[in-house]
């Protein structure tokens, strides 16, 4: 049976405006879904807004994968974008999947890429520039880093 998605995940997936690399990022993440191995990078460029707080000036993403893994990296970009980095590691799968209007349940996890990609470009950002790292998001990119890992694992050769 085929998946059926909204209108708002289709619009995203067919025609996202976030896609692509930047090329002097101040941060880069990576993540990969173990379970289809799927994968995702979300480049930022950190700058000071007029309160001098660092915000995430340009975001954006590459993602090989499903049409939801498409559709929330999109939408996690569009959510970031201007936030500062306190706001933007706030962002959970739930915003993403809530923002869309909704997944089909056995698409949600596809969500959790975005979440994850965006929490380790800034992690990347973070300790690129010897900035105190949050006690949350070190767990986070541990978790991260572990799924990594068995994801190398699991697909080495295959991607
Ligand atoms: Fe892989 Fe959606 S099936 S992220």
């Amino acid at each position: 049976m085929a998946i059926q998605y909204n209108e708002k995940v289709m619009r995203h997936f067919m025609n996202p405006k976030n896609v692509g690399e930047i090329k002097d990022a101040d941060g880069i993440g990576k993540v990969g879904n173990m379970t289809c191995g799927d994968i995702m990078y979300v480049y930022i460029k950190v700058g000071k807004d007029k309160k001098g707080e660092y915000v995430l000036k340009d975001v954006k993403f590459k993602t090989l994968g499903c049409a939801a893994a498409i559709a929330t990296s999109d939408i996690v970009i569009e959510l970031a974008k201007g936030k500062t980095i306190k706001e933007a590691l706030k962002i959970t799968n739930k915003d993403v999947v809530k923002e869309l209007g909704g997944l089909p349940s056995i698409k949600v996890h596809c969500s959790l890429l975005a979440e994850e990609a965006l929490g380790e470009a800034i992690y990347n950002y973070m300790k690129k520039n010897k900035k105190e790292v949050p006690k949350e998001l070190e767990e986070r990119h541990k978790r991260a880093l572990k799924s990594e890992i068995d994801f190398h694992n699991k697909f080495k050769g295959k991607c």
